[in-house]
């Protein structure tokens, strides 16, 4: 089999000629009739500015002053002017008292428990909650019965009848709840999605999705850290996928009819501890120099995820003591954990269009790979950069915008999305306008019963109607 033959057997040829060199894509243009590839254009969108440009700045009380919070409080640290965060609640009192003195918060306004806070007269125009997943349910209830507008982090609640009453609350007392699907303000999607208004692409027929997580991402947060259990916190599928099934529906922009799942655990287990593997990676564990998961290589000698610690400095010390007394130093054989390590999804969306969904916890990467199969044209990007394949003309056109490097997007993650999340939720508070935001609460629980129906699919074998 020669180097061509073997090459359309893989069937890279299609949608890899501009990838795999430049004497693959002469081989492929001559032999399956690939259309030569034109120079390269520019698609350039304009970047939103970040501030929300208000009058007077909107206050808000922080629920949960850990990471999420602390990432949505530092958009009042940029832009006072338009933010001022006037109360905290949350247990941890290191975490409590940093957010109070970055922010000049008054004693009777810092709180432990969420339920302290919201037993209190409104005390702001509105509050972020960012708890864990299965403490959004009831501090958001209340916080819209005392007339709050909310931005709630994801997953919006654990089940689909609690996600239901949030909703209904929202529109019982007309609040607004802007839900933290924060890829739908990033420019890259943003713009992937204006080319697809555009028309230039034709019909959507199909999307291949993929949600890399990164190995040590996966044993971080799904197997030592904040969301070992399904039961205990959300499916992985909600806990860390609702944002891309929240994108497909976006972007193709129909209703999901069905969807069908698999996936399942199948390294982070007890029975594949390797043979006198101990308790935690600290306790000379004989196979620690080539463990991919060793906790001493994560977090002491790569300085991954550290976040998580609050340690006042990287000091090896310090994360010693810490894999020494937290879950983050237990062997990821031993965890008890139960969230899926690989899970696919396939759906069907009105007009018979269709996407595949894969999310991994095997890749060296984390950004997410999207591929758009549309009637007159093609996209392929991985959240930086997308290319747009021009069937008739035999274009390509390229976005990609370095938004890393525009300063006043510094600190906000998600490819700028956080902030300019928090810009649109601003405006729309301000205003009192919830048509200023993209994930309202009733798209966002669209998008998390698709998420609840897969994991039910995936749990019964059969493919669930939406
Ligand atoms: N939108 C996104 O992209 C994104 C990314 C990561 C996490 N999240 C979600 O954000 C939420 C928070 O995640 P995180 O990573 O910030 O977690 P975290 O553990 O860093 O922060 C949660 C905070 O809540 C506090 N808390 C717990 N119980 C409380 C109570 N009863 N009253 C007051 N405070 C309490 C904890 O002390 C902690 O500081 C989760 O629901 C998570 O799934 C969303």
């Amino acid at each position: 089999m020669d180097r061509l033959e073997f090459l359309k057997r893989l069937g890279v040829l299609t949608v890899g000629a501009s990838l795999m060199g430049s004497g693959v894509s002469a081989m492929a243009a001559e032999a399956e009739d690939i259309p030569e590839i034109a120079a390269d254009k520019k698609i350039k969108t304009k970047m939103p500015v970040m501030d929300a440009g208000l009058s007077k700045p909107v206050t808000v009380m922080i629920i949960g002053a850990g990471g999420r919070g602390r990432t949505y409080a530092r958009y009042a640290e940029k832009f006072p002017q338009s933010m001022k965060v006037v109360g905290v609640a949350d247990l941890n009192p290191n975490r409590r008292k940093a957010m109070a003195k970055k922010h000049n918060i008054p004693a009777e306004n810092q709180f432990g428990h969420f339920n302290d806070a919201l037993s209190k007269a409104k005390l702001a125009d509105a509050v972020v909650i960012a708890t864990p997943d299965n403490l959004h349910y009831e501090p958001c209830m209340k916080a819209l019965e005392l007339g709050y507008d909310v931005l709630l982090e994801k997953p919006v609640a654990p089940t689909e009848r609690e996600c239901r009453a949030i909703l209904k609350q929202a529109h019982k007392y007309n609040r607004i709840v802007a839900v933290c699907h924060v890829l739908r303000y990033a420019p890259y999607f943003v713009a992937l999605k204006q080319v697809l208004e555009s028309g230039a692409i034709g019909d959507i027929v199909n999307i291949q999705h993929f949600e890399p997580i990164r190995y040590a991402h996966m044993a971080h947060s799904y197997v030592r850290g904040n969301w070992p259990l399904s039961t205990k916190t959300t499916p992985i599928i909600l806990a860390k996928s609702c944002h891309d099934l929240d994108i497909l529906r976006w972007l193709i922009d129909k209703p999901c009819e069905t969807i069908a799942a698999e996936g399942s655990l199948h390294l982070f287990r007890p029975e594949n501890a390797p043979k006198g593997a101990p308790e935690r990676c600290t306790d000379g564990c004989p196979h620690e120099a080539e463990c991919p998961y060793s906790a001493i290589d994560i977090y002491e000698r790569r300085k991954q995820h550290l976040g998580a610690f609050d340690l006042p400095r990287k000091d090896p010390a310090l994360i010693r003591e810490k894999l020494k007394t937290t879950n983050y130093g237990r062997c990821v054989f031993r965890c008890e954990n139960d969230q899926c390590d690989h899970y696919v999804a396939i759906m069907k969306f009105q007009d018979g269009v269709t996407a595949s969904f894969s999310m991994d916890a095997f890749t060296p990467w984390g950004v997410l790979r999207t591929r758009i199969m549309g009637t007159k044209g093609f996209i392929e990007g991985d959240m930086t950069t997308f290319t747009f394949y021009d069937f008739r003309t035999s274009h390509k056109s390229v976005w990609d915008q370095k938004v890393s490097e525009i300063p006043e997007y510094k600190g906000s993650g998600h490819g700028g999305g956080d902030h300019l999340l928090v810009r649109d939720f601003l405006r729309a508070v301000s205003a009192q306008d919830e048509k200023l935001l993209s994930s309202t609460i009733d798209v966002s629980i669209e998008s998390h019963v698709m998420g609840f129906m897969a994991e039910k699919s995936r749990k019964s074998n059969k493919k669930m109607k939406i």
